[in-house]
């Protein structure tokens, strides 16, 4: 327990740090970037970071085997996040011309160019490409032993599009001399394995597929803190507050986050916010992963079982397989 829980405290620390320096980027989740934990990424993409104590394995260690379990590089929105951003975006734009002027916000929201489409579709961004890729080289030039030419390679991944091409790019990034644990198959597709949530099928009955399993995060989309923020987009693009909620505005949050992601810019969409706001979506966007995947119900957990007895019957075996 004690590695995991001197990364948290890692993590703290390095979200502290960014948060006092750069507005709402702090607050942004699982839709952070990469960098935001390991801001000398943003100088250095391949930069191993600061020699942490006791990051280095002691002289008397030799690691026999890796085994990492990887979140996908930085995506574009989901086909139902850029169709509401879009309705969003078509509601300012039929704001009469005169409005313009009482409602600079709005002008310069109506302003920005929609260029997400559906079939974009939670896609790898080419930022997404470039996060795997350099995230290969950093475990290798941690590892130099492990990855060496003709060492085995064994790549799993979802049977999504993007995890796919992250596995891909992840591959790219390690280069041709290391051997692949197959013939000619890169990456293999294992979805019982890599989205375990979606063959559990009490997670899916009593999660997934019922409604009421989310009644805290619904109570909160409700709740003061929310209309709060949505009577301040409301007032700020002067619409009638009834023509918003939550889920309007939490896409223009993400958007802010997805433009800072993917193309590295401040997006006109997180003028909308102040670092109050960002908190209260923080929140609920932290809420529904909380009921969704984290701690709110046993089965969340529970679920994961095939994945980490894969993972933990492969590193016994490797221990074994050194004593021999
Ligand atoms: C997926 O992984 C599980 C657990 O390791 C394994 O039992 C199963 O055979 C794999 N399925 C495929 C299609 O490789
Ligand atoms: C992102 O933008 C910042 C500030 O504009 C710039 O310093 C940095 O080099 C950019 N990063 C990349 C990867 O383009």
């Amino acid at each position: 327990m004690a590695p995991r829980r001197a990364g948290a405290a890692l993590l703290v620390l390095a979200l502290l740090l960014v948060v006092a320096s750069a507005g709402l980027s702090g607050y942004f989740g699982t839709k952070s970037r990469y960098e935001e934990v390991n801001p000398h990424l943003v100088c250095d993409p391949l930069s191993l970071g600061p020699a942490a104590v006791g990051s280095r394995l002691p002289a008397a260690c030799a690691p026999l085997q890796l085994r990492a379990l990887l979140r996908h590089g930085t995506r574009y929105p989901t086909a139902g996040q850029i169709r509401r951003l879009g309705e969003l975006h078509a509601r300012l734009l039929r704001r009469p011309a005169a409005a313009a002027a009482a409602c600079p916000t709005a002008a310069d929201l109506a302003a920005w160019q929609m260029w997400y489409e559906e079939s974009l579709d939670g896609r790898l961004a080419p930022q997404g490409r470039r996060d795997m890729e350099h995230l290969a080289r950093r475990l290798a030039a941690r590892f130099p032993a492990l990855f060496a030419a003709r060492r085995r390679l064994v790549l799993a991944s979802s049977s999504k599009h993007r995890c796919l091409q992250s596995g891909a790019a992840f591959r790219r990034g390690l280069g041709p001399s290391l051997s692949l644990g197959r013939d000619e198959v890169e990456v293999e597709v294992n979805d019982s394995l890599m989205r375990f949530f979606d063959h559990c099928a009490k997670f899916v009955a009593l999660v997934e597929e019922n409604d009421a399993a989310m009644c805290q995060v619904n109570a909160f989309k409700e709740g003061p803190e929310m209309r709060m923020v949505l009577e301040k987009v409301a007032s700020a693009l002067c619409l009638p507050v009834e023509e918003l909620n939550a889920d309007l505005v939490q896409v223009a949050f993400l958007t802010c986050s997805y433009e800072l992601a993917i193309k590295n810019v401040t997006s006109p969409w997180c003028s909308l916010f102040s670092e109050e706001d960002a908190k209260v979506l923080e929140y609920l966007n932290d809420l529904k992963q909380y009921w969704k995947r984290g701690y709110g119900y046993d089965i969340n957990s529970r679920s994961s079982c095939i994945l980490f007895q894969d993972i933990f019957q492969h590193l016994d075996k490797a221990v074994e397989e050194s004593k021999r």
